[in-house]
């Protein structure tokens, strides 16, 4: 049994709790007792009006997101509102923790809602692929219009209960104690009832219903389940309500089938998922009361404000007061201009900054209970560091490195604390980016994993573990794909054909305007560091070196893959970069073919199929859906497709397996092949 309700008096009124621990998800048991409770309000002629509450910390928090997959077992919601609506006797629906999705929708087809100040109400659906099918696109605009409606549901905004009040979601606030305000309230209804779908929709200009569309589009990348919901609030006015509902409901069911939808919830489990490991049940985290960061370049600056703005004080420390300097005016200018588009008041941003202490030596680390370096990549000069740090830290502090491809246990060795020692691999920008990979090196201990993992919650960021290898989980992947990608321009592909390929896949960027971006330098010297030990019989790519050694570093010297006019974002194909590409497959005597855009995508996705088969295997990754979220949280991978491996799970096995021997011959001689029907298996399994 998942959940039930319990029917309570107060006098002439019913009060309807919903219990179904932890959140009150709207499970079909809850449904089947909420009609069995409504019913004993409809036939019991004392009872003259009816809260719905949910019991513990919130109202219905949203759908069972599991039932979204198979047929929905009856008794559906709209079976739910229809007896709400078609009983004489007013519901009040009592609001407080959370009412998402379904339980919004429940709560709007009471005859009214009162609220604690402390609720959030909206729809998610369209971020999991669906729209509201109970009635959310056509309550919503009743009581918001038409453009506001579509900018709610297509943003899947989470609304709090002032501006709920302001635009009549909720019609009163409860100051006191919720569930007593709320059957006071109630028994100002006896003897009315308004279901919202008798109230006429306000009207809205034109333009205004443009531009709520053509915004809602942008944002919302032109998905399916974005433009179907546009339509559907806009059938609140231009169709009968029961015709309305009827429509938004077949929608909703045809959209909550669709592979997108399936490939979201993925994403929604997946995420919840990866942050939890086997081993640290009943291990404490350590407090950490303040942070250090070691380097205020491009990632220590932006992991300072990571502290920063979850309210733990933190050290910066930089080589020189140059440097230390140049970090905080970069922290200062990121703050202001989140004061200047609006997101942020000027007395929060300065406390924000106040709680960022720059410091030029490493002494002044010493009070910190955990800190975390972001100096160059380099293995010698972060061993010295942290020889130091390992010296001056008090003994419970831990030690996080944010390397991106240096091997973590080396590090660790070199201080006496190695159990203390952990990644903490931010994305870049780290203030931003959600996604950290935690590293558990060999020696780290589970309790220093538990504290790494609390701190990334206290951060607010999506963790997934990693175990340690050369780029850990995601910059893996992505070294394996973008070879590939340099090998098509060998074989026949220009920059822009593979970036347009992958941008129209859905991948936010494509990889050559992505270093673009970044910058060729940091790749480059890598390889330089690397070429005295690579073994001359695996197929080299030495386009990107010859791109570099013209002094073509990306967009901040006005030229990498592409050329960029001063000032321009978006870059032009080169001619120049073209000549160079065929004289370097002429070099090697390839002939050069055409690449469709499927072809691209499908041997980019085969590679990290392939690289996730091998960290599997390797145990650097631990489950198949931790490699899809950090390819979509860190890499730009199309949410909709779900991840590679996902997306790999719908494709014709025969295919992927004949496309992963013809990679491999290819690439040639190095090329490593993991075991990707196994993993095929297994995440058929899993299906
Ligand atoms: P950066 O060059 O922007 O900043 C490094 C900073 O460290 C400089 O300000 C430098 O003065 C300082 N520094 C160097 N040695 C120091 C020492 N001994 N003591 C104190 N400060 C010292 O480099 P970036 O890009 O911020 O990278 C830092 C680390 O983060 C590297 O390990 C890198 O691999 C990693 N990383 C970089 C990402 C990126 O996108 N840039 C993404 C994720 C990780």
């Amino acid at each position: 049994m998942s959940g039930t309700v319990h029917v309570e008096r107060d006098g002439n009124v019913a009060v309807l709790v919903i219990d179904n621990p932890p959140v009150n998800a709207s499970s079909a048991d809850v449904r089947r007792a909420l009609l069995d409770a409504i019913g004993t309000v409809q036939s019991d002629f004392t009872i003259e009006a009816a809260v719905l509450i949910g019991a513990g910390n919130t109202f219905v928090a949203g759908s069972d997101i599991k039932e979204f997959g198979k047929p929905i077992p009856e008794p559906q919601l709209p079976v739910i509102q229809a007896a709400i609506r078609d009983c004489p006797t007013p519901f009040i629906a009592a609001l407080h923790g959370a009412a998402l999705g379904g339980g919004f929708e429940l709560a709007l087809s009471c005859d009214a809602r009162i609220a604690t100040p402390d609720v959030i109400v909206g729809f998610p659906e369209v971020s999991l692929g669906m729209i509201p099918g109970a009635g959310g696109t056509q309550y919503l605009p009743r009581l918001t219009g038409i453009p506001a409606a579509i900018e709610m549901i297509c943003s899947c905004r989470r609304i709090g209960a002032k501006e709920g009040k302001e635009r009549g979601l909720i019609d009163a606030m409860a100051d006191g104690e919720l569930r007593a305000t709320a059957v006071a309230f109630a028994r100002g209804w006896i003897g009315r009832k308004r279901p919202l779908g008798r109230i006429d929709v306000p009207p809205s200009p034109a333009d205004a219903i443009d531009k709520a569309t053509a915004a809602a589009l942008r944002a919302g990348r032109n998905r399916p389940q974005v433009s179907a919901a546009i339509e559907a609030v806009q059938w609140a006015a231009s169709l009968p309500f029961d015709d309305a509902l009827a429509k938004e409901r077949t929608v909703f069911q045809a959209l909550r089938m669709s592979t997108e939808a399936a490939a979201l919830r993925h994403l929604f489990f997946a995420e919840r998922q990866a942050p939890k490991t086997s081993g640290l049940d009943g291990i404490a985290p350590a407090r950490i009361a303040r942070a250090g960061v070691v380097g205020a370049g491009t990632m220590g600056a932006g992991i300072a404000m990571c502290f920063a703005d979850a309210g733990i004080p933190v050290i910066l420390v930089d080589q020189d007061e140059a440097a230390v300097d140049r970090g905080m005016a970069a922290i200062r200018s990121f703050y202001e201009r989140t004061v200047k588009s609006g997101r942020m008041s000027e007395s929060e941003a300065a406390s924000r900054i106040a709680r960022i202490t720059p410091a030029e030596n490493l002494e002044a680390l010493s009070s910190a209970d955990l800190v975390v370096e972001a100096i160059f990549e380099d293995m010698g000069i972060k061993k010295d560091l942290l020889v130091r740090l390992d010296g001056l830290v008090a003994p419970h502090a831990i030690l996080a490195s944010n390397t991106s491809y240096l091997n973590l246990d080396a590090l660790a060795a070199v201080t006496g604390r190695a159990d203390k020692v952990v990644g903490l691999h931010f994305f870049n920008p780290a203030q931003t980016m959600r996604l950290l990979e935690v590293v558990r090196a060999q020696a780290t201990s589970a309790e220093t994993l538990a504290s790494a993992l609390d701190v990334a919650k206290r951060l607010r960021k999506l963790a997934v573990i990693a175990r340690v290898g050369e780029g850990f989980i995601g910059n893996r992947i992505y070294a394996a794909y973008r070879r590939q990608c340099e090998f098509m321009l060998e074989e026949g592909a220009f920059p822009e054909d593979i970036d347009a390929a992958l941008e129209n896949f859905g991948f936010a960027m494509g990889p050559f305007a992505v270093a673009d971006m970044s910058g060729l330098d940091t790749a480059w010297r890598m390889r330089k560091r690397l070429a005295a030990t690579r073994d001359s019989h695996e197929r080299y790519c030495e386009i990107p070196d010859r791109i570099c050694e013209q002094g073509r570093l990306g967009r901040k010297t006005g030229a990498g893959w592409y050329s960029y006019r001063s000032g321009e974002r978006k870059g032009a194909s080169d001619p120049a970069v073209r000549a160079l590409i065929e004289e370097a497959s002429a070099l090697k005597g390839i002939v050069r073919r055409a690449f469709t855009a499927e072809q691209i995508c499908r041997r980019v996705v085969v590679t990290m199929v392939n690289e996730a088969a091998l960290l599997l295997a390797e145990g650097i990754a631990a489950r198949p859906s931790d490699i899809d979220v950090v390819l979509v949280n860190g890499y730009g991978f199309p949410k909709h497709e779900g991840g590679p491996l996902f997306w790999a799970s719908h494709q014709d096995r025969a295919t992927v397996l004949a496309e992963l021997e013809n990679l491999a011959a290819v690439s040639g001689y190095g090329f490593r092949t993991g075991d990707v029907a196994g993993l095929l298996d297994r995440l058929q399994d899993q299906a």
